[in-house]
């Protein structure tokens, strides 16, 4: 079956609410933003382009039975997102969905029997990093087998000290689920995808924090995992948001021919200044700035996949198992135990 998708409705107009606003109005010609769930109006006012009158809406079913929009794009904190889907799936809606698709198991597998119970419904999650052109490259090599078999998957997500205060407001107002839920969830995610594979054990630590606020949050400054998957692989998470160079994601993925790595360096760009002083070579300062490209090619994604009708191509089922494995991540730092998955 194909679809006409242009009309998009967008529920939750914070960070990542605006990412993707800014991309259908700005960056996709044929597709454009019609209607707006929030709880407060916000201003349109970061558009740099001019732009229609968006009507908002602040009760969800009358957004939803507005007949405004075709697909919808789910960008509200992550404890709201199952139930927003369910209801979006219910009157047939092809929705986007941000990570992760929801914050405990049960929860999820409801949304996933409504999913596989309803006819042609789509669902397709937001794990921009496997459109970064920089991790397709590498999916590339590693599945044309040029760095041979993979043995070993090192991660680095260090969050920029300069977002801390904008966590710490977020997770003061909402359950981000914990740094492994929250943070961890897209290397998790990205580990399946290189390896096709899921994991067998995890064992996760805690590491020392220099910002009182978060034990009080119980969130976690930095933290580190060991984990393992079913054919014998294994891989490392190094979860911060107090990195004080900038936005620092990097995995090394080590193979039985050769080593790739992204992001060793998080340079901003191409750009090396050479002063009395050194060498410097600039780094992302943000989420938005390292994966400005993924983030539109991920919505891309989204509307080609409903418009030719093709299977999502990043599933419920694919939230779940990565969920699953960061709630055991979440669990073995807490209880300081190493878990085995089923
Ligand atoms: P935020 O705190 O910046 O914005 C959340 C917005 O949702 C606020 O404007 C708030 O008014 C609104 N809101 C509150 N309750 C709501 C409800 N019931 N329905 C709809 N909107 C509601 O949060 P942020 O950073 O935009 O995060 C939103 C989601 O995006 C989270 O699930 C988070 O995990 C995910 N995210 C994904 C990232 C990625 O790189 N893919 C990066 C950061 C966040």
């Amino acid at each position: 079956m194909t679809h006409t998708l242009t009309r998009i409705g967008i529920v939750g107009l914070g960070r990542l609410g605006k990412i993707h606003t800014q991309t259908l109005v700005e960056k996709l010609p044929n597709a454009s933003v019609t209607a707006i769930f929030s709880p407060e109006e916000v201003a349109l006012d970061f558009l740099t382009l001019e732009h229609e009158t968006v009507p908002f809406f602040s009760d969800y079913e009358e957004f939803l039975s507005s007949s405004l929009m075709d697909a919808i794009v789910i960008c509200s904190p992550s404890s709201y997102h199952c139930q927003q889907l369910s209801e979006a799936v219910a009157l047939g809606y092809p929705v986007f969905c941000e990570k992760p698709i929801g914050l405990n198991i049960d929860e999820v597998l409801t949304v996933k029997k409504q999913v596989d119970d309803t006819p042609n419904a789509f669902v397709m999650l937001g794990m921009m990093r496997r459109y970064d052109p920089s991790y397709r490259y590498a999916k590339e090599l590693v599945d044309t087998g040029q760095i041979g078999e993979l043995t070993y998957i090192r991660n680095y997500s260090i969050d920029p000290a300069n977002q801390l205060t904008d966590f710490i407001r977020f997770a003061k107002n909402h359950n981000s689920g914990g740094i492994f839920l929250d943070m961890g969830i897209h290397d998790i995610d990205l580990i399946r995808w290189f390896t096709q594979q899921e994991f067998s054990r995890v064992w996760c630590h805690e590491l020392p924090s220099s910002v009182p606020t978060f034990s009080s949050l119980n969130e976690s400054e930095t933290a580190m995992g060991s984990l393992t998957l079913k054919n014998g692989i294994g891989a490392s998470l190094l979860l911060g948001r107090n990195s004080v160079h900038g936005y620092h994601v990097e995995t090394e993925l080590i193979g039985t021919n050769g080593i790739i790595r992204i992001g060793s360096v998080p340079e901003k760009n191409l750009v090396s200044v050479f002063t009395l002083n050194g060498v410097l070579r600039p780094c992302s300062q943000s989420f938005s700035e390292r994966f400005e490209i993924a983030y539109v090619e991920e919505i891309k994604a989204f509307i080609q996949a409903v418009q030719q009708g093709e299977a999502s191509p990043i599933s419920v089922e694919d939230g779940l198992n990565s969920l699953k494995v960061a709630i055991a991540c979440q669990r073995s730092m807490k209880k300081g135990q190493l878990i085995t998955l089923n």
